[in-house]
């Protein structure tokens, strides 16, 4: 692996300071690895944070694009968009839902929820709709989606905030019953069917059948943001299938488009006429490029199945884990399904991102405490073994240093 020498960050004087960068500039990649500008060689444990799909130079992806890119690369959605509909027909026969609005980021899909969630109210004659957000949830950084999200973080600075969220916890039906009991505005139910930014927190399936029969007997949408943990990274195409459950509205971008950028809110009935022409848009939503590798994403991940890989491989990584760090002291929990995990250290952890690095590892650390693993969905069991190998010492390491 990388030698521990220190690194120097590149300077970059003219990009804006929005995030605190480790000192590495990465070139390529393939499969599972990626090199920096310094040919040092990583193991991919964050796939992008949730979206490289396909890892990296996919030999069947890449083509595609590039044969897209020749053929037509945008249009306009003033015109059809023949690959729209064929992402969207897929889509629905995956999910079970009946229409697809497509964007371009996760954030954006959210937006286009929420203004469902409201339009849905004012349709039946609700001035002032509320809708159901959770505690420690991340929707995305427009004023809406971090009004939505729970994270006073995420907030500080940008009020005044958008109104008509009320916030619950998580996995807390009598707290919902309670929402439900004295707010007759209500619309919408919007969660994560397992938080991500938050801490990588799963609603648990009582609780996902709980809150559908709940939006059932109230008329409410039941809007799942599967930004993160959609598109198989659970080893279901989609997470709130293992709850055997449908949503009316879910959210989607991340692992989409396997790196290239594409938002997508699928639909039921209950929500799928509500936006009327007019009422929505975006000029890249749609567009050629993003649909070719939406449709490409998907027949790959059927041909090479990816989704039984994300279970097995998922499972053999949290085995390992479980296995190298039992009885660690400082080790709260792990948790997490398929290829969307996390470790719950005792004490705030985000400096393991640059020991990792060091190491030739990608993570990233969520909610202070959490070590997040979402790497892509190709990821093969002696992989999964040296994600192992180089994490569960970091981890030892780093906690035995606090011990007094
Ligand atoms: C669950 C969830 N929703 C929405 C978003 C926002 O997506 P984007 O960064 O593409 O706007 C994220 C991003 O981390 C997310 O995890």
């Amino acid at each position: 692996m990388n030698a521990p020498e220190t690194r120097t960050a590149p300077p970059e004087p003219h990009v804006m300071k929005t995030y605190g960068r480790l000192p590495v500039a990465l070139s390529h990649g393939r499969g599972c690895w990626l090199w920096d500008t310094e040919g040092r060689k990583y193991l991919d444990g964050l796939g992008g944070i949730a979206v490289n799909t396909l890892g990296h130079g996919h030999t069947r992806l890449v083509p595609a694009l590039q044969e897209q890119i020749a053929k037509l690369i945008h249009s306009s959605n003033y015109y059809h968009v023949p690959l729209q509909e064929q992402l969207a027909a897929k889509l629905c026969e995956l999910s079970g839902l009946t229409n697809v609005f497509f964007c371009s980021t996760g954030l954006e899909a959210n937006e286009a929820a929420l203004k469902i969630a409201r339009k849905f109210g004012h349709d039946q004659g609700i001035e002032r709709p509320e809708i159901v957000v959770y505690e420690k949830s991340f929707h995305g950084r427009s004023i809406a989606t971090l009004s939505a999200t729970g994270n006073p973080k995420v907030q500080a600075g940008f009020g005044p905030l958008v109104e008509g969220f009320v916030r619950v916890p998580l996995n807390d039906v009598a707290a919902l019953d309670s929402v439900a009991a004295s707010n007759p505005n209500v619309v919408a139910v919007f969660l994560e069917v397992i938080q991500g930014e938050g801490g990588v927190n799963p609603a648990t399936v009582e609780y996902l059948q709980a809150v559908r029969r709940i939006c059932d007997e109230r008329g409410w949408l039941l809007m799942l943001d599967e930004v993160q943990c959609g598109m198989g990274r659970t080893g279901k195409w989609f997470a709130h299938q293992w709850a055997g459950i449908l949503p009316d509205v879910m959210p989607l971008a991340k692992g989409l488009g396997s790196g290239v950028p594409v938002g997508a809110v699928v639909c039921g009935p209950r929500a799928a006429n509500v936006f009327a022409p007019g009422n929505h848009g975006t000029t890249f939503g749609g567009n050629p490029l993003a649909m070719r590798a939406g449709v490409e994403t998907i027949r790959i991940m059927e041909e090479d199945g990816l989704l039984q890989n994300a279970a097995t491989v998922g499972a053999a990584l949290r085995a390992g884990l479980e296995r190298e760090l039992a009885g660690v002291d400082g080790v709260v929990e792990i948790r997490g399904q398929g290829l969307m995990l996390g470790i719950e250290l005792a004490r705030n952890c985000g400096e393991l991102l640059g020991r990792a690095a060091q190491a030739g590892l990608m993570l990233s650390v969520t909610a202070d405490r959490v070590v997040r693993l979402v790497p892509p969905l190709i990821l093969s069991a002696d992989e999964a073994a040296q994600i192992v190998a180089i994490l569960a010492p970091l981890i030892k390491t780093f906690l035995a240093e606090a011990q007094p």
